[in-house]
């Protein structure tokens, strides 16, 4: 008997819903890399203060493009410090070195003894946390001459691109977020203790982002370990085939960094991975991360 061959369901393109504006910006330049993800501001001195119409401006700046960037900005870290608490109260990494004098001031740093180097894979900051962090803001000092970029993938697009059959599966699913198998032992060369734990948390598959009341995927091949409530089998097989989504070319961007650049992104609706492909040269700068809610 003769088969059938259904054609492929396809609706149009597969990014329908791009975020992001560059106009309407009174104290602010916006200008987006991308229809997707990522826009360039200038016109704003980090160095502060900023009055509340900036700080509103780049609010919304961010939540239209997920990730903004700044260039030529050679703040303080105690300028670095003050732009964070702007956002929120500040978070203290679980495990990760910071400047002595400023535990809030992580330091993110490789050269060529380095044996690991930062966000190397796609994820969301520290989303083990029960609140996960809303924010980083990353400031780069040194950077190799070439390489040492990031990626940044934006998750209402991978959610909105999902079909509508998908999306009724997701919608509602729970993941455990692990922090153990993750930082333990991690900065053990660089002579950090561990601690006696490290955070675990359940949240949803979706999430629903608080400024825009956009849905937004939230697993990450970094800490998500399963889906609860599904065989292991199915979890995997799911969070793989969520993870391959993720990673399309069509929602990311990729930001080349200059000395004195500022990525700053929101950890709810965006992804980053962090390119070590500079050894033997160093890379150096320091984050600053601005505390979160629970996800809903
Ligand atoms: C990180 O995951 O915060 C590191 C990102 C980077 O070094 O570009």
């Amino acid at each position: 008997m003769a088969m059938t061959v259904e054609p492929r369901v396809r609706k149009g393109p597969v990014v329908r819903n791009a975020v992001g504006r560059d106009g309407g910006f009174r104290r602010i330049g916006v200008k987006r890399l991308t229809p997707v993800i990522g826009a360039e501001i200038d016109g704003v001195d980090l160095r502060g203060p900023l009055g509340p119409e900036v700080v509103e401006e780049l609010r919304q700046a961010l939540a239209d493009n997920l990730v903004i960037f700044f260039r030529d900005q050679a703040i303080t870290p105690e300028q670095h410090v003050a732009f964070g608490r702007l956002w929120g109260d500040l978070h203290a990494h679980p495990a990760a070195p910071h400047e002595p004098a400023h535990p809030e001031l992580m330091i993110i740093a490789a050269d060529e003894n380095s044996v690991r180097a930062n966000g190397e894979g796609w994820h969301t900051d520290v989303s083990c946390d029960p609140e996960p962090p809303m924010g980083s803001i990353l400031h780069i000092v040194e950077c190799p001459p070439e390489g040492g970029d990031t990626l940044f993938a934006n998750m209402y697009a991978a959610y909105d691109a999902l079909s509508d059959r998908m999306k009724a599966h997701v919608d509602g699913l729970e993941a455990v977020h692990d922090g153990e198998h993750v930082y333990r032992g991690l900065y053990a060369n660089l002579g950090v203790d561990d601690k006696p734990s490290y955070p675990k948390a359940r949240h949803p598959i979706v999430r629903t982002h608080p400024w825009t009341g956009r849905k937004c995927l939230y697993v990450n091949q970094g800490f998500t370990t399963h889906i609860l409530g599904v065989p292991r089998e199915e979890s995997q097989a799911l969070l793989a085939y969520l993870y391959a989504h993720m990673a399309q070319p069509l929602f990311q961007r990729r930001f080349r960094w200059s000395p004195n650049a500022i990525a700053f992104w929101d950890n709810r609706c965006a992804q980053h991975q962090a390119m070590w492909d500079y050894w033997p040269h160093r890379r150096f700068g320091h984050r600053v991360t601005v505390k979160g809610e629970r996800p809903v």
